[in-house]
């Protein structure tokens, strides 16, 4: 099967030849940065794609969706069909009509409430010297910030938390069975989904509310609206697409905090480095690794002849740490600047998520901070990479501190 057609999909690992084993998926860095010298630009005969490792190679192909479409050649389950899979022109009026809906205004007015609900995550821990970070807070607030801006109903929280697990689920084995069984399930969840975005969306139609699908539904641009299959696409693209990202960068902050304590009194001493922190974080433990592109026409990167249709594979955890681009590159420098990672992407489908992600650590990281001392990991811990070779992160990320 054609294994690069759902390699979009977070959890699915796709045999890459140097995040084949779990280790190898904590610490990919050492391999970017061995590519980055001896293979900036290499085709791997086995996954029939180029694999791109150089900032400057990568942005170059992120910035020219003309010669690198985002159009899957294949499409697969969940998320390949939304706005993410899209070239102009047709992307280009999806994302003025979502962004009318989606304006950082109407991200900013969602402090208030996100201060709330860290409130209440936190006050959930009340008592406790050690937490599981994901399980206790940065698996629920973006889930709970996403669910309350579509305006789903509290009492259908619990639904839409499970649906969100189910599409992070991720397969290790890459035997035919399990990944049958794995697009199956991906299959299921998407049915659900589908099937309850429309029922909303046609509710908010006859009885609009103060939410983001009657946003969705309002929003028009030259008088071209989107359709009900539309809006339920975006919804389930925020659903899959702003969740486990979001949980990542909250996630590897404190894993970085532990690893470098001297960082955590320096933050509650300075916080006005928090911004900045952040923009590290995401360029240090970037969420996601890598993005996929098609050659539209036969095209030269880095003396390579790519093949009209060929898959381009832009690791964008590698151009992070490119050395040419950034000094020192795999140090964490908290007020690192100029600091143009590639975390949130480039060009055209720029992470419309980018405000609502560092809104969220910008009032997550503080609370934590303040809350939870002398943060570290209990002795012996051995952490363990998400089993995904394009989202970046752990599977938990026990935190002892004092309270
Ligand atoms: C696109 C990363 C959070 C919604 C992207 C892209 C990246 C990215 C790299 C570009 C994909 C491509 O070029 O193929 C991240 C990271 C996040 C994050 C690292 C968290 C730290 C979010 C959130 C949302 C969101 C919270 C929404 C609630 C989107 C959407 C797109 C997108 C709608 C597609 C934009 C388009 O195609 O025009 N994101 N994202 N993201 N992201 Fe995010």
């Amino acid at each position: 099967m054609d294994l690069s057609s759902q390699s979009k999909v977070s959890g699915f690992v796709i045999p890459v030849e140097g995040l084949k084993s779990p280790e190898e998926r904590l610490q990919p860095f050492a391999w970017f940065q061995k590519m980055r010298k001896e293979s900036p630009v290499s085709f791997d005969a086995k996954r029939n794609s180029w694999d791109l490792f150089r900032y400057d190679d990568i942005l170059a192909v992120l910035k020219d969706p003309a010669a690198f479409s985002s159009v899957r050649p294949q499409q697969g389950p969940v998320l390949l069909g939304s706005i993410l899979g899209m070239d102009p022109p047709k992307h280009h009026q999806m994302r003025n009509i979502v962004s009318k809906a989606f304006t950082p205004r109407s991200i900013a007015e969602l402090e208030p409430r996100i201060t709330e609900i860290m409130g209440e995550l936190i006050a959930q821990t009340e008592g406790k010297t050690e937490i599981d970070l994901l399980q206790s807070i940065s698996i629920p607030l973006p889930v709970i910030v996403i669910a309350e801006l579509l305006g789903v109903p509290a009492a259908d929280r619990q639904l839409f938390k499970d649906w969100s697990d189910r599409i992070a689920e991720s397969v290790e084995d890459d035997s035919e069975a399990a990944i049958q069984k794995f697009l199956a399930d991906k299959e299921k969840v998407r049915r659900e989904l589908d099937d309850y975005f429309m029922k909303v969306t046609l509710e908010r139609r006859k009885q609009p509310e103060d939410d983001l699908i009657t946003k969705l539904v309002q929003a028009e641009v030259d008088g071209e609206k989107l359709t009900d299959e539309e809006i339920m696409e975006f919804c389930i693209l925020l659903l899959g697409a702003g969740n486990e990202t979001t949980t990542n960068l909250i996630t590897n902050a404190v894993r970085i905090f532990m690893e470098e304590p001297s960082l955590q009194e320096k933050l509650r001493q300075q916080p006005e480095l928090m911004k900045g922190a952040i923009e590290e974080v995401l360029r240090y433990y970037s969420p996601i690794l890598a993005m996929n592109r098609y050659a539209t026409k036969d095209v030269e990167i880095g003396g390579k002849q790519v093949k009209k249709g060929d898959l381009v594979v832009t690791w964008i955890g590698s151009a992070n740490r490119d050395e040419e681009k950034f000094p020192d590159a795999d140090r964490f420098i908290v007020d690192r600047t100029p600091n143009a990672h590639l975390a949130f992407g480039q060009g055209i489908h720029f992470c419309l998520g980018a405000p609502l992600a560092r809104l969220e650590a910008l009032i997550a990281l503080p609370l934590i901070l303040a809350h939870f001392h002398d943060m570290r990991l209990p002795e012996g811990t051995k952490l363990e990479a998400i089993p995904s070779t394009f989202v970046y992160g752990v599977k938990e990320l026990p935190v002892q501190f004092t309270p």
